[in-house]
């Protein structure tokens, strides 16, 4: 048996915009999906997905069992499966067998569909992990260009390589287009918000792309979001990147989004809530619409802040994750 782990992440700059060809800087936090694989003799793939943050459940083939009687959204059983059968997919190819079946086993500290790259992890850990108990250690450019595959398909061709490339990578990225490289930048003092909920990534990015062709100033939006981005990396990569920038410019991309219609009343006010505690700044990360905010705070007054806040379900702070998928 093989076991491969791969982070989280946040949006420092750059979501929604990037579905336009702006770049983008993702950055891996230490919340870890953990994979194991086993070779079965039968040729079966048996994929039990109990700890995905939620209530316990095994899903089979594709057939879903709810072993502890609690309900759980079919959506979430049908994406998990996808995600794991495309990543098995993935590695058989990689290791040139068809039929090799496997026990998969996925445990997540990520928030499910929250802009934390749950999948991503999860699926980037799993390619890695087949792949090893196949004999094969992939290399992680090759293991995100390969996850990147799994979440187009599974997401009808909707996604933009930020994800998977942050998670097999770890530490900061930078995201254009197919083009992706690491990024030189130093620990960031994280602290993420979670509302408890999630949005639907179709439908806002949907609704971004509607304003977008419908009013140039929302083109002109998404573009300023690009600037900010740019802006944003240059300040990261300096020797001693000033944090009230960076708080400063998350603070510009958050009005932006909000703009753009992908926030939630929730998501404000926790961004409200770290402004408030004196945080550098703070944004919503990932689609939007409920979910996570990142804000950058080196005291513990935001995380304090922002438990007490009624509409922060948890929050924790999160390190700067330096290792993307680690195959042991
Ligand atoms: O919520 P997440 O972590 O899946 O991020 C979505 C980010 C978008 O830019 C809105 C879409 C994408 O694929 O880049």
């Amino acid at each position: 048996m093989v076991t491969a782990s791969a982070p989280g992440k946040v949006y420092l700059f750059g979501e929604h915009a990037v579905v336009y060809g702006e770049p983008a800087v993702p950055c891996a936090v230490e919340r870890r999906a953990t994979v194991a694989v086993e070779e079965r003799a039968d040729g079966r793939l048996r994929v039990d997905a109990r700890d995905l943050e939620i209530e316990g459940f095994t899903v089979e083939y594709g057939a879903a069992t709810d072993e502890l009687g609690v309900e759980v959204p079919t959506e979430l059983l049908e994406a998990a499966t996808e995600y794991v059968d495309g990543a098995v997919e993935q590695a058989r190819d990689a290791c040139d067998v068809s039929d090799v079946g496997f026990d998969v086993t996925v445990e997540s500290e990520i928030p499910l569909g929250a802009g934390l790259g749950s999948s991503a992890a999860v699926v980037v850990a799993t390619i890695a992990a087949t792949a090893a108990e196949l004999g094969v250690e992939l290399d992680p450019r090759e293991v995100a260009t390969r996850a990147y595959q799994v979440e187009s398909d599974v997401q009808d061709g909707q996604a933009s390589r930020a994800d998977t490339f942050c998670s097999a990578m770890g530490g900061a990225v930078r995201v254009e287009g197919e083009d992706c490289r690491t990024l030189d930048a130093p620990d960031l003092p994280f602290v993420i918000g979670f509302d408890g909920g999630s949005g639907n990534t179709g439908e806002l990015v949907a609704g971004v792309r509607d304003l977008r062709e419908r009013y140039d100033f929302a083109a002109d939006t998404v573009t300023a979001i690009g600037d900010i981005v740019r802006r944003g990396e240059a300040v990261l990569t300096e020797d001693d990147p000033s944090l009230d920038e960076l708080g400063r410019l998350m603070d510009f991309d958050h009005g932006l989004l909000e703009a753009l219609g992908v926030s939630s009343r929730s998501l404000d006010e926790m961004v409200w809530t770290a402004r408030e505690a004196g945080a550098y700044g703070a944004k919503l990360t990932g689609a939007g619409g409920g979910g996570c905010i990142v804000a950058l705070d080196d005291s513990p007054a935001t995380e304090t802040a922002l438990s007490y806040s009624q509409s922060c379900e948890v929050a924790f702070r999160a390190e700067l994750a330096r290792d993307g998928v680690i195959v042991p």
